[in-house]
C-alpha cells in the first residue's frame, strides 16, 4: 500500500536550504534524509526543471516566468542567494540533474508534477516520460520506483497515459467527499493531503479503502507522531532538523 519511506524532506532540504536546489538535496542528506519531495515544471524548451513557482522573483532572481526561459538559462540564474550568501551561485537544476544526484546518493523521490498554468498535459507527459527513461533499468528489475504526484488532474492523466508503469499519488488540500470515485478514475495508489485538513476518520477511510496516505507539510515531531498513529503512511517536512528521518 505504501512501500515508500515515511519521512521526506520537502523541496529537498525543507527550510534549511534554498528549496528545490542541489544544495537542498545535499542539506537533506546531511540531516539523514534519503527521501525527498520536489517540484517539476517545464522550461521554455520543454526541458523539465526543478522549481516551485511559475514566476521568477521569490526564489529565483529575475522577472517573468519559468517558461520564458530555457533550462540552460534557468540553470545560470541565481536560485540560492535569496536564502543566504553561502548558497549564492545555486541555479535552477534540471530534473535530470536532480534525479542523477538522488540516484547516486540512493535518495528516494516523490516527484511532484507542478505545471505552469495551461501546461498541465505537456508537463505530466514530459515528467512521466523523463522519469521512465531515467529509471528504465529499475523498471526492468522490478525495483522500487519514484512516486509521481500532482494537484493537476490533467497532469496525472497525461502521466498515466505516457508511462502507466509509474505509480501516481493524487495531491489535494482537503480530501473531497467523492474521493474514492475520483481516485479510482485517476488510478492512483495514494492520496496526498494537507495534514491540517485531515481527520482520524478520513485517515481510516483512506487506509481501509487500500490507498497509501501521505501528508504535507508536517513540521513538529508531536504532529508527526499523531498522524502516524492515525494511520498516515508518510509525510514531508520542512523541519528536517526537528524530525528524525526514518525509512
Ligand atoms: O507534495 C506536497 C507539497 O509539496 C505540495 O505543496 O506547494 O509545497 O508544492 P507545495
Ligand atoms: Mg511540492
Amino acid at each position: 500500500m505504501w512501500p515508500y519511506p515515511r519521512t521526506l524532506a520537502h523541496r529537498g532540504g525543507g527550510t534549511l536550504a534554498p528549496e528545490n536546489t542541489l544544495a537542498a538535496l545535499r542539506c537533506g542528506l546531511a540531516y539523514g534524509y534519503r527521501a525527498v519531495e520536489f517540484d517539476v515544471m517545464l522550461a521554455s524548451d520543454g526541458v523539465p526543471v526543478v522549481v516551485h513557482d511559475p514566476e521568477l522573483g521569490r526564489t529565483v532572481a529575475g522577472s517573468g516566468h519559468v517558461n520564458d526561459y530555457t533550462a540552460a538559462q534557468l540553470g545560470a540564474m541565481e536560485a540560492g542567494a535569496w536564502f543566504g550568501p553561502a548558497f549564492a551561485g545555486e541555479g535552477v537544476p534540471t530534473f535530470e540533474a536532480v534525479v542523477d544526484y538522488c540516484k547516486a546518493q540512493r535518495i528516494w523521490m516523490n516527484i511532484e508534477i507542478k505545471p505552469a498554468p495551461g501546461f498541465d498535459v505537456p508537463t505530466g507527459k514530459t515528467v512521466a516520460r523523463a522519469t521512465r527513461d531515467c529509471f528504465a533499468k529499475e523498471i526492468a528489475a522490478g525495483e522500487l520506483l519514484p512516486l509521481l504526484s500532482s494537484f493537476s488532474i490533467a497532469a496525472l492523466d497525461a502521466a498515466r497515459e505516457a508511462a502507466p508503469e509509474l505509480a501516481r499519488g493524487w495531491l489535494v488540500e482537503q480530501i473531497p467527499e467523492d474521493w474514492v470515485k475520483k481516485a479510482k478514475e485517476l488510478d492512483v495508489v495514494a492520496i496526498h493531503c494537507d495534514h491540517q485538513q485531515l481527520t482520524p476518520e478520513l485517515a481510516r477511510e483512506v487506509k481501509e479503502a487500500g490507498y497509501g496516505l501521505f501528508c504535507y507539510t508536517v513540521n513538529t515531531p508531536e504532529r508527526a507522531s499523531e498522524l502516524l498513529a492515525w494511520g498516515v503512511d508518510g509525510f514531508c517536512t520542512d523541519r528536517i532538523d526537528l524530525i528524525t528521518a526514518v525509512e
